[in-house]
């Protein structure tokens, strides 16, 4: 036995086990529930006192029941691993500067390459530490955190090695790497797209693959970034490479993006402001999840995607934080959450699980994480809160009181005694 086998007390425990799921309780809720743990990994869940009976020889968390205990969260869309601000474009913007023109005019991505390519690996390491540190602290045990700032080999490895430096510690949010292959044209190969496309796939791809930097690969398909046509070689290769793929889609135009994902079996695709009710139903036979980025829409003031015809054709919903410095300057999937149900209608059990199990799933970690279930890993958030509806409300505040990952407080608002 060590620190990180204890048995929880939850007034509300939301397992968002599916196996607990009815249709008047999606999340699997357990009023007076507990947990035990073993060395991190969750052993036991169920009514406190059956899981007392059970579990009698595991110390007890000290203090108050837990008002509510859900999984960690799973933000599985951010581009974390950022230096730099925009925030002067923010304020061209607010002016009225559009978005797409900005960056037609040598800012937006590409203002953000030129921050990283400037900066050392130290302070990227520190700059993405204290990022994940504070996304810890508002309840997200889980970061999906891609490249794309780089815009060569040397820029986007290192983005993707100070992802596997975060990646290794403990006491962070797990960090799942994408590779963000086609983002943007870098300035100096302006004059040539079909190379710098091919140079990406032939030589930057491979050489990211054979160092594991990356376990996805993603692409922004859309009218002012990348057409189908120059992304599926990219992404092709990827799943060639053993890698999973990821699609921004349909964040300002409809250009066939969702239907490439499901082409290609992709595991998300993501944004689909613009997505055709053909693109959703390819997403749903596809199995391909869609990740939804409501402070993306709101920072852009857009209209929300589809989201009854998604709902319609069966696709699996997930939110997302976007976190980023364009067009989603905050590190808050709480936020996303709350935008997620006001902003996009989406039901309250939609929210919470497209932020736990679904995100998971995406991430390829289903059954690991964002579930409260025999056998997942312990990443829970005790939460200040008295009802799971309340989680989409304090906007702009944490009311995560304890924070776990795999066992053991990675943020804490009030002490996590063992008693
Ligand atoms: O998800 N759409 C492309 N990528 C980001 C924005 C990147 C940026 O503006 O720096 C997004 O919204
Ligand atoms: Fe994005």
């Amino acid at each position: 036995m060590n620190a990180r086998s204890f048995v929880l007390f939850a007034r509300r425990l939301v397992t968002c086990d599916p196996a607990r799921a009815t249709e008047a309780d999606p999340l699997g809720v357990i009023e007076d529930g507990a947990i035990a743990v073993e060395s991190g990994v969750i052993v036991d869940v169920g009514p406190r006192e059956d899981v007392l009976a059970r579990r009698n020889a595991l110390p007890v968390v000290s203090g108050e029941p837990a008002p509510l205990v859900t999984p960690g969260l799973v933000d599985a869309h951010t581009h974390a691993p950022w230096v730099g601000s925009r925030d002067g474009e923010y304020a061209l913007r607010l002016a009225g500067a559009g978005y797409e023109a900005i960056a037609a005019a040598g800012g937006g991505i590409v203002s953000s390459m030129r921050a990283v390519r400037a900066a050392s690996p130290d302070e990227i390491d520190w700059t993405l530490s204290a990022r994940l540190r504070r996304m810890a602290s508002l309840g997200v045990t889980t970061v999906e955190a891609k490249s794309g700032y780089g815009l060569d080999e040397a820029g986007e490895t290192k983005q993707l090695e100070a992802l596997e430096r975060a990646a290794a510690r403990q006491d962070l949010p797990r960090v799942v790497p994408t590779f963000l292959a086609l983002h943007a044209i870098p300035p100096e190969a302006r004059a040539d797209r079909g190379a710098y496309i091919e140079a990406v796939r032939e030589r930057t791809l491979p050489a990211i693959a054979a160092r594991r930097l990356a376990q996805f690969v993603d692409v922004y398909v859309d009218r002012a970034a990348f057409s189908v046509d120059e992304a599926r070689p990219v992404l092709s290769r990827a799943r060639a490479l053993g890698l999973g793929v990821r699609v921004h889609a349909g964040q300002f135009a409809d250009v066939g993006g969702a239907e490439l994902a499901a082409e290609l079996g992709a595991a998300s695709a993501d944004h689909l402001e613009q997505v055709s009710p053909e693109g959703a139903r390819a997403l749903a036979a596809a199995g391909v999840r869609a990740v939804l980025l409501p402070v993306a829409s709101f920072t852009l003031r857009q209209d929300p995607p589809p989201i009854a015809l998604l709902r319609a054709a069966g696709v699996r919903l997930v939110v997302a934080s976007d976190a980023n410095p364009g067009t989603a300057p905050t590190e808050s999937l709480p936020l996303a959450l709350a935008l997620a149900a006001r902003l996009y209608g989406l039901t309250v059990p939609e929210v919470i699980l497209g932020a736990t199990r679904e995100a998971a799933a995406s991430l390829g970690l289903a059954d690991v994480v964002g579930v409260v279930r025999p056998d997942a890993r312990a990443d829970l958030v005790a939460w200040d809160l008295p009802h799971e509806n309340a989680l989409v409300q304090p906007w702009g505040v944490s009311r995560a009181l304890t924070v776990l990952r795999d066992g053991a407080p990675i943020a804490a608002q009030t002490p996590f005694s063992l008693g």
